[in-house]
């Protein structure tokens, strides 16, 4: 949700800058634009529309040279997507230029008082008020914008990340940070600021992770971190585990192919180090006390859109391996439900990118009601993370394509040995379940890859039902979640109407959707293990085909008990009921990927989305 770079050093900002934008393009895409202070100038461009258009802009309308300059990806909340709500935002006075990731909630009142004050505002951006305040703490002598930074930040209500230039200070650069990402790279003779450390991992892979409510001073050579009243503030160094071409396209078309084929890789990866030569789980960085974990009473998952799912498919697991009930709670519903949560709770927030508002609201609603706090997410030095108490970090590396896939995987196994680790604490499983468990998870990548290589049927049938205007997906246990996850992807990709259902309750009602030629996508669990629920599925197959739709199963390799109630199948491998999810889903993301691409959509940047959703 909007995406900030900041640079000051030796060499061309501009590039360096608008390099650092294409790779949070993701972030929001609604316009671009950048600034540079250039000898005695502070020069602009931005256009509406994707970066291409800027930079389009940028060479038939060429910027001076510059070592200090920064940039801004939108996607739009106070004004539309036009060039004059494109950041950067300039003071009336021409000297100051900032732009802006996230809210200013009492940007009505600010703007009405700049108004009184004989300023007039050229944007209907919340933004911009920030500029004229800024420039209006900084006196023709004296101007110190890190102060001006402090004093306005101090005014503003909301959530706000900021970053500011001023033309009489050359070789600064200034950012503030609420409740928003920010992070710096910090380099040699040279440093960066970005939401995102995929805008600086080309030039340097040591950061700085920043606290809520400080404001950051770059020169070349020095970043100086205060709180909001001038008081020195402690930061956290990290070192980026990944390299750049972990945020490159790697010889896919799209990002989004990309992330699909890694994982089998990310779910290694995810499970890699946790599980000890004598098959116990080890997640000492999460901070769980032990002692805490055997009196919890329940866990509450709270997470958003593909995280959520994550969530439901973990709680038939950790609820079967440890007695423990589990809620799964969308996160931007929860505080407002008076929900019961305390000392007793483990609140489980999912977040692929640490920063989704919702879930971090949540969060500090639990944690002000005394749960115990445990974050599961996939980017270091992100806010919900470091606002829980402990964090168990997948490994799925930077996922940019704005549809979340390898995060999805990572999560339900990052999910999955928490509520192992659970059941080991608290007992509820022998050393040999467990044991099996991890077997079976160990099998995933392998697994996973086997799905990926023969993904080729499931696209072409993407391209055929490409013509359809409402597709169906139906699921039972792990199952239905794994439905839900099929039914997003196609909604925000494909954009066309589809659903989500548990298998059993369509009967109550959904059932009067189907109509002739309707395709119903549907997830069979395994025939052996839980087979009734396969033999329940199998009847309600039969129910939505005598009303004509198109069945398309996914199903085991080897159930052949399907073959005569389904048009298409589409063949997974056998695993474990438990694990299903893992392997059910990919074809699923295949499928949208391909329906998308069919229909001349932008896959990895759909409309109206965004990938990091810092707004409630
Ligand atoms: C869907 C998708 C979103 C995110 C949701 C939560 O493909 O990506 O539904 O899952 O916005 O985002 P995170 O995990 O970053 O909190």
């Amino acid at each position: 949700m909007c995406g900030i770079v900041g640079y000051v050093g030796q060499k061309q900002a501009l590039e360096i800058v608008v390099a650092g934008l294409r790779r949070l393009e993701y972030r929001g895409y609604d316009s671009a634009g950048v600034a540079v202070v250039s000898g005695e100038e502070l020069v602009v461009r931005k256009k509406a529309g994707k970066l291409v258009n800027l930079e389009t802009l940028l060479g038939s309308d060429p910027m001076p040279d510059s070592t200090t300059g920064i940039g801004h990806t939108r996607w739009a909340t106070h004004g539309g997507p036009t060039d004059s709500n494109a950041h950067p935002h300039v003071s009336e006075d021409g000297t100051v230029a900032v732009i802006h990731n996230g809210i200013i909630e009492n940007f009505a009142e600010l703007r009405a008082e700049l108004n009184a004050a004989g300023v007039s505002l050229s944007s209907e951006t919340d933004t911009e008020v920030v500029a004229h305040l800024l420039a209006l703490e900084l006196p023709a002598a004296d101007r110190d914008l890190p102060e001006a930074m402090r004093r306005v930040c101090r005014r503003l209500e909301g959530a706000f990340t900021l970053v500011a230039l001023d033309r009489e200070q050359p070789d600064l650069v200034v950012g503030a940070r609420r409740n928003s990402p920010l992070v710096v790279g910090v380099g040699q003779g040279e440093n960066f600021l970005a939401s995102d450390v995929a805008a600086f991992v080309d030039h340097t892979r040591e950061a700085l992770e920043l606290g809520q409510d400080q404001v950051v001073i770059l020169t070349p050579t020095s970043v100086t971190v205060t709180d909001f009243d001038g008081e020195p503030a402690a930061v956290r160094p990290f070192t980026v585990d990944w390299d750049a071409s972990a945020a490159e396209k790697g010889g896919f078309d799209l990002f989004m192919l990309k992330e699909i084929a890694e994982q089998p890789r990310a779910v290694a990866d995810s499970l890699r180090g946790r599980i000890t030569r004598d098959s116990r789980i080890q997640l000492d960085e999460t901070n769980l006390d032990e002692a805490a974990l055997r009196a919890i009473t329940k866990v509450v998952v709270i997470a958003c859109g593909t995280a959520a799912h994550a969530g439901m498919v973990a709680k038939y697991a950790i609820e079967h391996w440890t007695r423990v009930p589990v809620e799964v709670e969308l996160a931007s519903e929860f505080r407002y439900r008076d929900p019961i949560v305390g000392p007793d709770s483990l609140v489980i927030a999912i977040s692929q990118s640490g920063e989704t508002m919702d879930t971090l609201m949540a969060l500090r609603y639990a944690k002000a009601q005394g749960a115990h706090t445990l974050a599961i997410c996939n980017t270091v030095g992100s806010t919900i993370p470091r606002e829980s108490d402990g964090v168990l970090y997948t490994y799925a590396g930077p996922e940019i394509a704005v549809a979340s896939t390898k995060a999805f995987l990572t999560q339900i196994i990052a999910a999955y040995l928490v509520g192992l680790y659970l059941a080991q604490v608290r007992g509820t499983m022998f050393e040999d379940e467990i044991r099996g468990v991890l077997a079976e998870l160990d099998d995933m990548p392998s697994k996973v890859d086997l799905v990926l290589d023969t993904t080729e049927p499931v696209r072409a049938l993407a391209r055929e039902l490409a013509g359809a205007t409402s597709v169906l997906f139906l699921g039972r246990h792990v199952g239905f979640p794994v439905a839900l996850e099929g039914a997003l992807k196609l909604k925000e990709l494909a954009y066309m109407h589809a659903e989500g259902f548990p298998a059993g309750e369509l009967k109550h009602g959904p059932i009067a959707l189907i109509e002739e030629g309707v395709p119903v996508i549907v997830i069979v669990p395994s025939p052996r293990g839980r087979a009734v629920l396969h033999d329940k599925i199998v009847s309600n197959i039969q129910e939505v085909r005598a009303r004509g739709a198109l069945v398309v199963a996914i199903a085991e390799e080897g159930d052949e008990s399907i073959t005569p109630y389904a048009e298409h199948i589409i063949r997974i491998p056998a695993v474990p009921t438990l694990m299903q999810p893992l392997v059910a889903t990919v074809p699923l993301q295949a499928f949208a990927c391909e329906m998308a691409t069919a229909k001349g959509h932008d896959v990895d940047q759909p409309r109206n989305l965004a990938k990091s959703v810092t707004v409630e």
